[in-house]
């Protein structure tokens, strides 16, 4: 069974047209990426999926349910995680910190004034355990705010992963990256997904690092699904260069 399917799923916005009757399948355990040119409906998308708003038109089943009009802290409790924006992290806090806050939310223990010394232990281990998982243990103390740009999105995946997710959304985890720290979430996304089993869908534009690492390839253009398939067969597929390639060239 498909662990996400969307059936002819379209969102207006009063007379724009975000998505046109999308259908598509995530299988479990797939790194899936959206492509398409500026305003093509990519984040939309990923609006619909984490439930931010509704669907016009059409029905999105998860895990053999549809959730279009469930809301996002019910779909986030079901395993939907999306990254969000970087001014989401407490940028005076430290890694450890961040990642200790996300952890104590995810397992409803924040709001206690008191914590058994087992308990603390339990957190801390899952703070350290995440860490590692993202590779960022040994700036596990450095203050947020100050560390580059690319390992403010990592403590981002970080707090993502705390949550859980069965479906994994990233909108654009390299924008703004250099060369270093794309190299790093490249190999970082590929990792949760080949190495610790996330189902993945992500937004990105660089053509290298989406035929790279991507199993399948979701085209969309102007709200519409222009194609989908492998690497291959996207790199070959004439409206698609006409579309996307040929405009980014
Ligand atoms: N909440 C909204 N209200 C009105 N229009 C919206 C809203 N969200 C998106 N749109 C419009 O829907 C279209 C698709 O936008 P979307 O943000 O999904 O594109 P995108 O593919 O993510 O583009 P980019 O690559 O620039 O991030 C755009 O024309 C955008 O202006
Ligand atoms: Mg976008």
């Amino acid at each position: 069974m498909s662990l996400l399917q969307l059936q002819s799923v379209s969102r207006r916005f009063g007379a724009l047209k975000a998505l046109t009757d999308i259908s598509l399948s995530v299988e479990p355990g797939e790194l899936r990426a959206i492509i398409g040119p500026n305003g093509a409906g990519k984040t939309t998308l990923f609006n619909l999926i984490s439930g931010f708003f509704p669907p016009s038109d059409g029905q999105i089943v998860f895990d053999g349910q549809p959730i279009q009009t469930v809301n996002p802290a019910e779909l986030v409790r079901r395993g939907i995680i999306r990254t969000f924006q970087v001014t989401e992290i407490f940028r005076s806090l430290t890694v450890y910190e961040n990642l200790r806050i996300a952890v104590e939310i995810a397992q409803g223990v924040n709001m206690r004034p008191w914590m058994s010394r087992a308990l603390w232990k339990r957190v801390d281990d899952q703070v350290d355990a995440l860490m590692h998982r993202v590779k960022i243990a040994d700036k596990a103390y450095r203050v947020t705010g100050e560390l580059s740009h690319g390992d403010q999105r990592v403590v981002e995946v970080g707090i993502a992963l705390s949550r859980n997710p069965r479906l994994l959304l990233l909108d654009e985890p390299t924008a703004g990256m250099g060369d270093e720290e794309t190299h790093h979430m490249t190999a970082l996304i590929r990792d949760l997904n080949k190495n610790q089993g996330i189902t993945t869908l992500f937004v990105e534009h660089d053509m290298e690092i989406v035929f790279g690492i991507a199993d399948r390839i979701t085209v969309l253009d102007n709200g519409t699904m222009l194609a989908e398939g492998n690497a291959d067969e996207i790199s070959n597929n004439p409206k698609v260069q006409a579309a996307y390639l040929g405009q980014a060239a």
